[in-house]
């Protein structure tokens, strides 16, 4: 987005507004506020540019799109745009596929139309009849709705619209939320209260909320949503949760969100009356084909399934015997009649302990690389480990190039802070999509393996792990929503900057007002990397308490040893690190040889991932001239620091925005600060047992013993 091309609102006017039209502000608009437009440059140049609305065509789609305009016209316009049918005038918004509007089938747009495919858009200044008019133009109605939402955001952002002129195609063609719901509401790992489906009332009752969720969807981009738990409930597979998921359907298919399901891949035994699951078995091939005719006659565009397999105690096909393939090919066979698509996750656990649990997903999905039948992707998380908040990009981007792989990203902020942290995980998501894996030489980055480009695939996809739940502000933090915000929009567009995502954000959701935006979105930028200095600096990794995740937990070292920290950290008197070089469990050789020689030399390993590869002693000496142990110090102390400062610029924006999301905000950020500091102190005194060094001089003493912080417990934490 160019800011040449926005508008200049003056500040001070803007501190005035906020105050007084801002009252009871809980966050439920999310960034679709419409609020009126009070600078009266913008908003005369916006009238004089939208006088009337014409949408040719009918279909419920269509019906969204007059809805969601009239509604965010006359809010920021502070009147209504009169819906027209018949006579262009001067400033008509003119909106229609060359199928349904003459007039735009008389446009010179065929040629571009030709590259949108179904969900691409054009937004461009036109004559129409010889008058000045904007037309926002697709090949499909879901393309108009997609282009009248980013029209929409044009105008929420004050961008100027005289000489409008976009194309827009989305860079993958999957772009998922992933809930991990379950049927009781509970949500795993979700922090911003219950699941939002209420299966006890459905399909009787459908909350009205069900169509803002697809509308914010829709907004972004997102068109489909896996409405279960990865650890599945093959419940949902009977007859009384289809015909709930058959309701959730129909309210969000005007909006082109697909609806899709967890399969647990017992069902057949558990919900099917069979004595196994074997996916050779005949009669249970017969008994999902019957499933997916079943599912498709109650909803004609499910979009299929995901399946967690022989992972974490799921069922899968190596109870039998069988291979990932043999199971998830069998199921896509099912759906394929139907259109529909496996999502089979990569993410695996032996039920033996590996000696190293980085290279597992590897070691059992590149051998069966080009066995999945077309309409199966692997879905990979974006490190090996688990959404930790550093990891390298995951070995299989790039090793796998007989097989679409979808990217799984997670929004609940499981590993980094949960429900109180600002952390805004953009930075992190292009990190690993700006990877390079070096597959087909200098430029494979991983980018270009999600959107098809490198492989030449034809089904592409992206996931993202919900931060969703039933929470007055969805998201529980107001920040969160950023999260959402910002895989929607990437999924659409994987070349969008993270600062470029921030700004759009901030301005639909809080403000346009720049002495907001500037520092707020400088602090976004900031926090993820300052929560990996107070919570895992230079590569450390897996450390947080045990099954909660809450909190720090170094020390933890019960029970299965891949599931403890000091598996992962390996501290000892030497030094701290896992060894993943050809000395220790080797996993660097799973990368392609250029990245392989970077990571395999600490001198060359990039800093934030040393204690990822290495077990280096407490004196390797690092480029700022400290020792390890000095330089651990100081990122933990650094992090910390850091939540003070972002406390400190909040605290100087108040007046700026409504009072309830700014108190929101502050209450969380000394939260933060009180968390950030509880990482640094226990996570320093624990390594210092380790290295015997003191903590540098010029760093504050921490207040409490080891003790203490080990004894902390919290047994009530959500999201189990
Ligand atoms: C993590 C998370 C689990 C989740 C799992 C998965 O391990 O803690 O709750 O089920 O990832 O992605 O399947």
């Amino acid at each position: 987005m160019k800011s040449s091309t926005r508008y200049r609102i003056i500040p001070a006017l803007f501190a005035l507004l906020a105050c007084h039209s801002l009252s009871g502000e809980n966050g439920y608009r999310l960034w679709l506020r419409y609020d009126t437009i009070h600078d009266t440059v913008v908003l005369q140049a916006y009238h004089s540019a939208l006088k009337q609305i014409m949408v040719e065509g009918h279909s419920g789609t269509l019906n969204a799109v007059i809805e969601e305009l009239q509604n965010g016209l006359s809010g920021m316009l502070g009147q209504e745009i009169p819906l027209v049918s018949e006579t262009i005038t001067e400033g008509t918004l003119l909106i229609g596929t060359p199928a349904s509007s003459d007039r735009i089938a008389a446009l010179p747009v065929k040629d571009l139309l030709r590259r949108t495919g179904n969900d691409g858009f054009i937004i461009k200044t036109c004559l129409v009849s010889g008058k000045k008019c904007i037309v926002i133009t697709a090949n499909e109605d879901l393309g108009l709705m997609y282009g009248t939402f980013h029209f929409l955001r044009f105008l929420q952002t004050r961008q100027q619209i005289a000489d409008i002129d976009v194309v827009s195609v989305p860079s993958v063609q999957f772009r998922l939320l992933n809930h991990w719901d379950n049927l009781n509401r509970t949500v795993e790992r979700g922090y911003a209260g219950c699941s939002l489906w209420d299966w006890l009332l459905l399909p009787d009752t459908v909350s009205p909320r069900y169509k803002d969720y697809a509308r914010a969807n829709a907004s972004i981009g997102i068109n489909g949503a896996v409405l279960t738990n990865v650890n599945a409930d093959a419940l949902v597979l009977t007859p009384q949760y289809l015909e709930k998921t058959a309701a959730l359907a129909e309210v969000f298919r005007p909006y082109g969100i697909k609806v899709y399901l967890t399969a647990r891949f017992s069902a057949p035994v558990e919900v099917g009356g069979l004595s196994t699951a074997d996916p050779l078995d005949p009669q249970v091939i017969d008994w999902w084909q019957k499933k997916a005719d079943e599912i498709y006659r109650q909803i004609p565009d499910f979009g299929g399934f995901l399946v967690k397999a022989n992972s974490e105690g799921q069922p899968g096909p190596q109870n039998y015997g069988r291979t990932h393939a043999e199971g998830a090919n069998m199921l896509a066979r099912a759906l394929a009649p139907h259109g529909g698509i496996v999502m089979w996750r990569a993410f695996v656990y032996d039920s033996n302990v590996p000696e190293d649990r980085a290279k597992q997903a590897y070691d059992e999905f590149k051998p069966l690389d080009g066995k999945f039948s077309s309409n199966v992707f692997i879905q990979v998380k974006n490190g090996p480990i688990d959404f930790q908040p550093r990891e390298p990009f995951h070995p299989l981007f790039g090793s796998m190039p007989g097989t679409p792989l979808m990217m799984e990203f997670q929004l609940t902020q499981e590993y980094l802070g949960q429900g109180t942290h600002l952390v805004y995980l953009a930075p992190l998501f292009k990190e690993c999509l700006q990877s390079d894996t070096y597959a087909k030489g200098k430029g494979s980055e991983v980018a270009r393996i999600i959107d098809g480009t490198l492989e030449n695939h034809t089904i592409t996809g992206m996931a993202g792990v919900s931060n969703i739940g039933t929470d007055s502000d969805w998201c529980g933090h107001p920040f969160a929503q950023s999260n959402w915000y910002a895989f929607g929009r990437l999924s659409w567009d994987l070349s969008l900057t993270a600062d470029t995502i921030a700004e759009e954000w901030l301005r639909m959701t809080f403000t346009n007002n720049e002495t907001f935006v500037i520092p707020v979105k400088q602090m976004m930028m900031g926090s993820r990397e300052y929560a990996v200095n107070y919570m895992t600096p230079l590569g450390l990794h897996h450390i947080m308490a045990r099954d909660h995740h809450h909190g720090p937990g170094p020390w933890v070292s019960e029970g299965r040893p891949d599931w403890t920290s000091v598996y992962y950290h390996r501290a000892d008197t030497a030094g701290v690190g896992f060894d993943r070089t050809a000395s220790g469990s080797d996993a660097l050789s799973q990368y392609f040889p250029e990245v392989k020689q970077q990571y395999e030399n600490p001198d060359s390993c990039p800093e934030t991932l040393l204690l990822w590869f290495h077990h280096l002693p407490w004196d390797y000496r690092m480029t700022t001239g400290r020792t390890l142990w000095e330089e651990l110090c100081h990122r933990y102390y650094e992090g910390a620091d850091s939540v003070k400062k972002m406390q400190q610029t909040w605290k100087s924006l108040e007046g700026l925005i409504d009072k309830e999301r700014f108190e929101q905000v502050n209450a969380m950020l000394s939260i933060q600060l009180k968390e950030a500091g509880w990482w640094r102190d226990a996570c320093v005194l624990y390594f210092q047992s380790f290295s015997h060094r003191p903590i540098p001089e010029e760093l504050e003493k921490p207040a409490r013993s080891l003790e203490y912080y080990r004894n902390i417990k919290e047994p009530t934490i959500p999201g189990i």
